[in-house]
């Protein structure tokens, strides 16, 4: 599923140094084009809906803050699992090198439509220690310059990291306490997945080692 070991490794590598990835050409071809179609799919017969900010209990939509449609994946849909096996995998694969002891991922289709844009959030507060490590995968074969769209990553002081284009098979992985974020105003339609990696909360406070 993932070009030889280089995927990981070069992810590795950079989330040592730096707390975030940016990795070209991240999975075989497959991947991102079973799900470039199923994505099509979902936006063609409206299976999208539109995404809100804030905790379930709280949930409201706000065009002014973000403005993409969503469907979240589950390994119900042949496509789908693709996806969550491939990712199930890159989280055994992280553990081993990073030793972040995740445990989870779930993640949703996102559709920005022309005009949308996500503004400056951070993904998970710190202490909550939940979402730990963000991903988005990028499914636009034919994005360019001028498209906007952009993922713009923050240091937590708010200076600019990097400017992302979201072309197809790209992956970025950060930090998800650390970096605040936006998506810029796309021009035309943007597709991605995003999804979080968790660690579980329920045992967040056990020492270990033990003292
Ligand atoms: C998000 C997000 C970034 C992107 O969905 O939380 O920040 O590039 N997405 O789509
Ligand atoms: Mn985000």
């Amino acid at each position: 599923m993932f070009k030889a070991d280089k995927t990981v490794s070069l992810l590795a590598d950079s989330f040592r140094t730096h707390g975030y990835a940016i990795i070209d050409n991240a999975f075989h071809d497959d991947v991102p084009y079973v799900l470039s179609d199923r994505l099509n799919t979902l936006a063609e017969v409206d299976a999208m809906h539109r995404a809100g900010i804030g905790r379930r209990d709280d949930l409201t939509q706000r065009e002014d803050i973000r403005g993409d449609e969503i469907h979240w994946l589950t390994d119900a849909h042949t496509s789908e699992a693709l996806w969550v096996r491939t990712m199930a995998q890159l989280r055994i694969e992280l553990n081993r090198h990073l030793l972040l002891g995740l445990f989870s991922y779930e993640s949703h289709f996102s559709h920005y439509p022309a005009g949308a844009f996500y503004k400056t959030h951070t993904d998970s507060f710190r202490g909550e220690a939940n979402r730990v490590l963000s991903t988005v995968f990028y499914l636009n074969p034919d994005w360019k310059e001028g498209d906007g769209g952009e993922l713009v990553i923050y240091s937590e002081s708010g200076e600019e990291l990097e400017r992302v284009a979201p072309v197809f098979n790209r992956l970025v992985v950060f930090l998800s306490e650390e970096f605040p974020h936006e998506v810029l105003p796309t021009s035309t339609d943007r597709y991605s997945i995003a999804g979080w990696f968790r660690v579980n909360t329920s045992s967040a406070e056990r020492v270990d080692p033990p003292a």
